[in-house]
């Protein structure tokens, strides 16, 4: 039976969507979309999400997840061969992000040849970019979609199931999707709160603008009912997310627009709420307030995440980053001078188009004058649509690779230390999981390093002092100094 159409809701006119695609030939896509065989599902039980890229995208999944449960009463499944619906929540951030999706999708193709009435879904931000295209070279997914459609999902499906069609739908919708979730499920000592989301940034290297779109903050009392549900479902401790977090401006209860810091003021007065973190900052979005507040708030933990990306100011400059390095080191200054013991991480690009040595040397100098705890070094990979992509990408492959390896150096130098400094004290740590070996617990410091020892299931969710015996090169290792009998 071939009767598949194909839908595709796309506010072309919307700004948000600021990425220019090659026109698409409608006609060559619906007519292979003809050809693919159509559904018809009676039943649907199993889920299975293949999820990629930031921590945003692992709480959509979450929140896809809970949606699927409530409409469908779907069930998660480990792997893709048990599922009745496949979902992969995608990243397009960095190189090859598109090759991925197209090989993974591959595998999919072959359950689905088993089993016809499957039904497969790609959203994120690579379903954002590419659109239809993915349904042109792979028409057996039967829907696309994007970061701020994804609560449409249920109803999705059952048009799927109903009029055996092929959707494709990346709007931006001016409505909060927000508003159409379920409530937020716990899934742990550790709850996920999406605060804000997109971004204006406009760093001239990278796609996140165009695949979330604009800056929007949740209003402060839809983001302390959700925390307030996880605590309710046993988490105690609440990560705040956003691609720049303390960029957040929403609504407060009061009429007036509140800030980042009000908000994790208000945050840290929810019962039971033991540990506060938050991901991911943006140097630019900095206050004083914001440094004063790791010392105020009991609850919000030494940790911090600030991506500089370079230490050049000739790079900064042409990332559009909006600061320079000198503002880079204050603002470090100041949280220190608040919070001398902070962890601090970054991100960092090498090899952006037009960088010498001279400017890599900088970013080395940087690196030693603030010292990290970690960081994430990536080389620069040109993204479609982006406006550096159109410079010609100058430093070679092998430059890039000898960059990376020295930065990798000299951070993995600065880590040990930082771990090596923690032997010996007594610290607080939250019991999360189990640890890999058996009989092994795992948890994390205060300033978010992980830590092993041997423990007890029935400890999870408990904050436990622990003396620090060893220091491995990404973990610790502790003794319970008191048991909980
Ligand atoms: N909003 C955050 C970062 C989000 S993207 C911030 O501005 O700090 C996560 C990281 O991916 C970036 O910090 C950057 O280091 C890296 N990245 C983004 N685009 C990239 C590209 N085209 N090539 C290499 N790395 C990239
Ligand atoms: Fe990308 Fe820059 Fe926005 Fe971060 S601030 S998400 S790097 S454009
Ligand atoms: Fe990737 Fe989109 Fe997050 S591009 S890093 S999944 S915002």
């Amino acid at each position: 039976m071939v009767s598949g159409k194909s839908i595709v809701r796309f506010n072309a006119t919307s700004k948000r969507c600021a990425i220019k695609l090659p026109a698409l030939d409608r006609h060559s896509s619906l007519r292979r979309l003809m050809k693919t065989e159509t559904k018809k599902i009676e039943s649907l039980d199993t889920l299975f999400i293949r999820t990629y890229g930031c921590q945003m995208n692992e709480y959509d999944s979450g929140r896809m997840a809970d949606m699927m449960k409530q409409a469908y009463g779907l069930r998660l499944v480990p792997t893709p061969d048990q599922a009745d619906v496949i979902l992969m929540n995608t990243c397009s951030v960095r190189e090859k992000a598109e090759e991925k999706v197209y090989s993974e999708l591959g595998r999919y193709k072959k359950l689905k040849e088993k089993r016809p009435d499957m039904i497969i879904g790609v959203g994120g931000c690579v379903g954002q970019q590419e659109g239809e295209r993915i349904q042109q070279r792979a028409p057996y997914v039967d829907v696309v979609f994007g970061p701020q459609t994804y609560h449409r999902l249920p109803e999705m499906i059952k048009e799927i199931r109903r009029d055996r069609v092929c959707l494709t739908e990346i709007d931006m919708p001016e409505i909060e999707k927000f508003d159409h979730l379920p409530k937020a499920e716990s899934h742990g000592v550790s709850g996920y709160v999406t605060i804000m989301e997109g971004c204006d940034k406009f760093c001239t290297f990278c796609v996140v603008p165009y695949t979330r779109g604009p800056e929007i903050s949740r209003p402060v009392d839809d983001i302390i009912e959700e925390c307030r549900q996880l605590l309710d479902g046993g988490a105690v401790e609440i990560n705040l997310l956003g691609q720049n977090v303390n960029a957040y401006r929403g609504d407060g209860p009061d009429g007036e627009e509140w800030d980042f810091t009000m908000l994790l003021y208000a945050v840290a007065e929810l019962d039971g709420l033991k540990r506060l973190r938050f991901t991911t900052s943006h140097p630019m979005e900095m206050t004083s307030e914001l440094c004063v507040a790791f010392a105020e708030i009991p609850q919000l933990m030494p940790y911090l995440h600030l991506p500089v990306q370079s230490g050049s100011d000739r790079m900064l400059k042409m990332m559009h980053r909006g600061h320079d390095r000198e503002t880079y080191f204050r603002i470090i200054e100041e949280l220190r001078s608040h919070c001398p013991d902070i962890a601090l991480s970054s991100d960092f690009i090498v090899g952006y188009p037009g960088e010498s040595e001279e400017d890599f040397e900088a970013t080395l100098d940087l690196v030693r004058r603030v010292v990290f705890d970690s960081a994430y070094c990536f080389k620069y990979s040109p993204r479609p649509g982006t406006p550096a992509a159109k410079s010609e990408d100058s430093v070679s492959e092998d430059v890039k690779d000898i960059r990376l390896q020295r930065l990798l150096a000299l951070m993995r130098e600065q880590a040990r230390e930082g771990m090596q400094r923690q032997v010996g004290k007594i610290i607080d740590v939250l019991v999360e999981k189990e640890g890999r070996n058996p009989g092994d617990m795992a948890g994390r410091t205060p300033d978010f390093r992980i830590v092993h020892f041997k423990g007890q299931m029935r400890q999870i969710g408990q904050i436990m002092p622990m003396r620090i015996i060893e220091a491995y090169g990404q973990s610790l290792r502790g003794e319970l100094i008191i048991t909980d009998g």
